[in-house]
């Protein structure tokens, strides 16, 4: 068992497991009042509520359940869990466990940073995805109809326990989309080589993951700068994912945006010509190729949505090799000429 403090706007620990039982000395010490809710969706609930539940004993345990996927991360679910907890008789003492993948994660993440202006949030991840990257960092949000993780808050869980037993129901497409974001570290921080990510030990990738992810963090909770780095091929990434109206899920079009991320860093000058091979090598290895179904306009007008965006311009992250990204602000004109 491995812990990571994360020091932000709150203080808490990041526990690296395998397997639930450390899970009820864990959460002893963060549930102070008698009620919790276990957020989760239809699949994740099959699998693994009953088990979560067995580590609550003595609490006033209700399992909430949405649908799996990424159309669940919407207003009306919002709505729906939050007056779920008030009919329950949720106080500010009662407690939110956040258990599934990254969807769940952002959902549940921001029920709790809003009912009653803030309560008690544990993440258990259950997706590899959510492991290395969204239980961390505190970003809580739903889509809207205009674009992905339009409406949000940043809310520091609790604590966050991370037991790699899920992994072994998690379909290898989800495995993929995991390696994704990790790939994604591997580009902005040497800590991850891509002979790590061949290795596909997972309990080192994801410490590894996790330490990169908290310093980030520790430096720039709010984004103002560092924190903007992992947004490497999220930019595209995130249009992709709107485009296919979330049929394809985040992780691989995290995977087709770094291709684009890849290509925008050697047309502006940052990235060699080996740099870039290496680069496309490695995504190549996720077995997600480039995406070519949309048209440079389409996915300009989808861009301009972006949180990511400031007027005519939009900070894009380019890679300077494995190790080394930066963001630059580029004029969407001449970011959609390149790509
Ligand atoms: N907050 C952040 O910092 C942050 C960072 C990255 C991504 N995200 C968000 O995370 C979301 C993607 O997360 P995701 O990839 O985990 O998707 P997800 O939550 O939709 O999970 C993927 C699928 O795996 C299933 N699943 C989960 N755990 C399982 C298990 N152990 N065994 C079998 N099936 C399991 C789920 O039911 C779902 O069908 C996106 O909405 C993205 O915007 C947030």
């Amino acid at each position: 068992m491995k812990t990571i403090t994360v020091n932000a706007s709150k203080k808490y620990n990041v526990i690296i497991s395998s397997d639930l039982g450390g899970l009820t000395a864990f959460l002893a010490p963060l549930i102070k009042g008698d009620k919790v809710a276990v957020i989760t969706d239809d699949t994740v609930s099959k699998l693994y509520a009953s088990e979560v539940i067995s580590a609550l004993k003595g609490y006033e345990v209700s399992v909430l359940t949405v649908k799996s996927g990424e159309d669940s991360k919407n207003a009306t679910n919002f709505i729906y869990l939050a007056n779920e907890l008030a009919r329950l008789g949720f106080s500010r003492t009662s407690t939110v466990i956040a258990l599934g993948g990254g969807v769940i994660g952002d959902l549940a993440g921001l029920v709790s940073a809003t009912f009653m202006r803030g309560i008690t949030l544990i993440q258990i991840p259950t997706t590899l995805l959510s492991m290395v990257d969204s239980s961390v960092g505190g970003k809580t949000a739903i889509d809207l109809d205009a674009g992905k993780n339009l409406l949000g808050v940043f809310y520091q869980p609790n604590g966050v326990y991370v037991s790699l037993s899920f992994l072994k129901t998690l379909p290898q497409r989800e495995i993929v989309c995991g390696l994704g974001e990790i790939t994604k570290y591997a580009f902005i921080d040497g800590r991850i080589t891509p002979q790590d990510i061949s290795e596909k030990n997972y309990e080192k990738l994801i410490e590894k993951s996790l330490e990169i992810k908290r310093d980030i963090v520790e430096r720039d909770e709010k984004e103002s700068g560092d924190r903007m780095l992992l947004n490497f091929g999220h930019t595209v990434g995130h249009a992709i994912e709107k485009l296919y109206n979330y049929t394809l899920s985040h992780g691989e079009c995290v995977i087709m945006g770094m291709y684009s991320a890849l290509n925008v860093s050697k047309a502006l000058g940052y990235l060699s010509e080996n740099g870039y091979n290496s680069g496309v090598k490695l995504l190549n290895e996720t077995g997600v190729m480039p995406c070519n179904d949309f048209s440079k306009d389409q996915i300009l007008s989808v861009m301009k949505k972006d949180k990511k965006g400031d007027g005519d311009s939009v900070n894009f992250v380019v890679t300077t090799g494995f190790g080394s990204s930066k963001p630059v602000k580029i004029k969407y004109e001449k970011l959609i000429e390149i790509i």
